[in-house]
């Protein structure tokens, strides 16, 4: 598809500075990432990106931009295109076998109003923080366990592989109805979904292939709804009081929530629920590993805790990016942006926004307010934010009473994507109270 941008007067970002922001492989190292968007900024904090393979995009990079657009959920979509960055052999092999669509998941990130609405509604009170916080006794167990189990190593371990992987994952998984001896499978389909462009995250027959990512997307995909329209079956034959139920009961204009839809909430659930919450809890245990005054005063006043959550997730910014599509011809941060140009909402950025957040490279768990966008920003701000921030505040609530000592052994290690990621790996040496 061929988009007015390539008409359109427009500032043209330096080809080095896009490719860094477009590519998976900027997002290992803070060093090269941070720079590029700090530059742009500075520099072109609206500009657009003229990488080949893809489509012209407008990276945009602050805070306030961000949130105008997506406060305005009719002006600018999130599906007539695709809701996240690929390059246009991907986006093309996507349509094909998808009888011309790039709709491949029913979920709520590929809807716009008056749809997104109607299905967001389904869970919305479940989601809502009154409704949350009653789950605050059943996850603290499970916090306890995952402590137990990080602590119980006494020496080195791998916070990430060991840990922070699980605990999140135990949480939804629990909450959502899969038992637990299918978290494994579903930890695999999550890493696959979201690592598409990271080497050691895909299925090995897919990596020489152009269309590697979007071939492994479906196939990833395809597990993912097998196994969902059992369990699915199942919770309409016999509801429970989980969130499985509660969807494949729901009923949407008067009929039973459709299958691709229904299957769609349960893939976004079952992703988006652990892989970013254990990245921030990862990114929370480094910020205190590299600024270890912190340790001290959180042990001696767990009510700073909170501000460690959300400082965490600010600072760990683990979902990079989504697209918004314009539906009509606007004006933004001076530029004309056409119907339907492309524009890519850079989180990590409007995190670093140094007109809103003072020294926003230092991880500061006083930092108030603290109006990051990590959870995104207006109709589609994420379902689940209230819930990953209680799982976070409980599990240091848990974990940092028991620490004599904590330090880091070793580099940490980050995902290969443009999409949702962080942490791979943070070796740490740890010794119990
Ligand atoms: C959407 C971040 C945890 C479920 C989103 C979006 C972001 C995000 C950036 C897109 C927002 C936008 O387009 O404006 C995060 C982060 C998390 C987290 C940083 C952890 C620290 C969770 C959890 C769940 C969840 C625990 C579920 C249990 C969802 C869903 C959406 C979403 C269903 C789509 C919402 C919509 O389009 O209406 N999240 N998320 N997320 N998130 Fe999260």
């Amino acid at each position: 598809m061929t988009t007015t941008l390539e008409t359109a007067v427009r500032p043209v970002i330096p080809h080095d500075i896009a490719r860094i922001v477009i590519s998976p492989k900027s997002y290992t190292n803070d060093d090269v990432i941070y720079p590029a968007l700090a530059w742009l900024r500075e520099n072109m904090p609206l500009g657009v990106a003229e990488v080949e393979g893809y489509d012209p995009i407008w990276i945009v990079t602050k805070h306030a931009d961000i949130r105008s657009v997506e406060v305005n959920a009719k002006l600018f979509h999130n599906a007539d295109h695709n809701p996240i960055l690929n390059d246009r052999a991907s986006d093309e092999f996507m349509r094909q076998i998808n009888g011309g669509s790039l709709r491949l998941i029913s979920s709520l990130t590929y809807m716009d109003p008056p749809e997104h609405a109607a299905y967001r509604s389904l869970t919305a009170s479940w989601f809502m923080p009154n409704r949350v916080s009653k789950l605050e006794d059943q996850i603290r167990v499970l916090a306890r366990q995952s402590v137990e189990k990080l602590l119980s190593f006494e020496g080195e371990c791998d916070f990430v592989r060991d840990f922070a992987l699980f605990y999140p994952l135990r949480v939804i998984m629990g909450l959502f109805g899969v038992p637990p001896e299918d978290e494994p499978r579903m930890l695999k389909l999550t890493q696959e979904f979201f690592g598409v462009h990271d080497p050691e995250e895909q299925r090995p027959e897919m990596v020489a292939d152009p269309v590697a990512a979007a071939k492994m997307w479906a196939a990833t995909l395809e597990e993912f709804y097998e196994y969902f329209d059992a369990l699915s079956a199942q919770r309409r034959a016999n509801p429970t009081d989980d969130l499985l139920s509660l969807i494949a009961n729901s009923q949407v204009n008067g009929a039973t929530i459709p299958r691709n839809e229904a299957n769609g909430y349960y893939v976004a659930i079952a992703t988006a629920g652990h892989d970013t919450t254990s990245s921030s809890t990862a990114g929370g245990l480094h910020g205190l590993l590299l600024y270890p005054e912190n340790i001290a005063k959180l042990q001696a006043d767990p009510s700073l805790i909170k501000g460690l959550v959300d400082e965490a997730i600010r600072w760990t910014s683990p979902v990079k990016h989504f697209m918004r599509n314009a539906t009509e011809d606007t004006q933004l941060r001076g530029q004309t942006i056409r119907a339907m140009d492309r524009l890519m909402m850079c989180y990590p950025s409007g995190n670093r926004d140094e007109e809103v957040f003072a020294e926003a490279a230092r991880f500061d768990i006083t930092r108030s307010p603290n109006p990051h966008i990590a959870f995104g920003f207006g109709p589609h701000m994420c379902l689940g934010q209230h819930l990953a921030k209680l799982e976070m505040r409980v599990l240091f609530e848990e974990l940092l009473p028991h620490l004599s000592s904590i330090e880091l052994a070793g580099e940490p290690r980050f995902v290969e994507t443009n999409f949702v990621g962080g942490y791979k790996s943070l070796p740490i040496r740890i010794k119990r109270r």
